[in-house]
């Protein structure tokens, strides 16, 4: 029988857990909540890229608990915006996922149809505690609408559009968006390394 490997997530969130569990289970990866390890810290998100503020996470998390960790940090980045919101997408104003979507939109009210891309970022690390670490990163590039549509997803997907689906992320089953989003771009990357990890340091 192949051995278990545990691995914590510098998360609390179930849905979160089991999308990264499902994935890594084929390599013999366990993912385990910082609730259920008992460990519970929040380290500032102070990175100035995605990558960074995932390091400081699985770092912190590894540190707490004694285990490899994994986490994850990602957002919208426009390009008529300069890369905004960027790290900031979670809290880029006060409010709810829809007050960001409605400011986002006020800030792009002058932008032309042309000028309107952006594209959603994943960065997914892992710290190991004999201090290896790994980064990696998927992305996936859209459009963004004047206007919301579509009912599914969460934060900025009601205007995120994807020309080549025809679609916003909102509009999209989450069996499509869950085979196309960045995040599942950096954890096809994340499984490839973490299998090159565990073949030559055994875990
Ligand atoms: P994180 O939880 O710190 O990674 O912040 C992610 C933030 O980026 C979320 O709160 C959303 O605003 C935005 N975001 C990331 N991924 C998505 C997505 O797939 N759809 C919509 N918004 C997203």
């Amino acid at each position: 029988m192949k051995e278990q490997i545990s691995f914590l997530l510098a998360s609390n969130n179930p849905k979160k857990q089991k999308e990264m569990g499902d994935i890594l289970a084929g390599l013999g990866i366990q993912v385990i909540s910082m609730a259920q390890a008992g460990i519970d810290v929040q380290p500032e998100e102070t990175g100035a890229t995605f990558e960074e503020n995932a390091l400081i996470k699985a770092k912190a998390v590894c540190q707490a608990g004694g285990l490899p960790a994994l986490a994850d940090d990602s957002g919208l980045a426009v390009e008529a915006l300069g890369g905004a919101p960027g790290v900031h997408s979670a809290r880029y104003c006060p409010g709810t996922d829809w007050d960001r979507l409605a400011f986002l939109l006020k800030n792009m009210e002058n932008i032309p149809e042309e000028k309107r891309g952006a594209k959603f970022v994943s960065a997914v690390a892992c710290a190991w505690p004999d201090g290896r670490t790994a980064v990696w990163r998927g992305e996936c590039p859209g459009v963004l609408l004047q206007a919301p549509r579509g009912q599914g997803g969460f934060g900025y997907d009601p205007i995120f559009y994807l020309p080549e689906y025809g679609q916003t992320f909102a509009e999209m089953s989450q069996q499509l968006k869950n085979k196309i989003s960045h995040r599942a771009r950096a954890m096809e990357q994340c499984v490839a390394g973490l299998a090159e990890q565990i073949k030559t340091a055994g875990k």
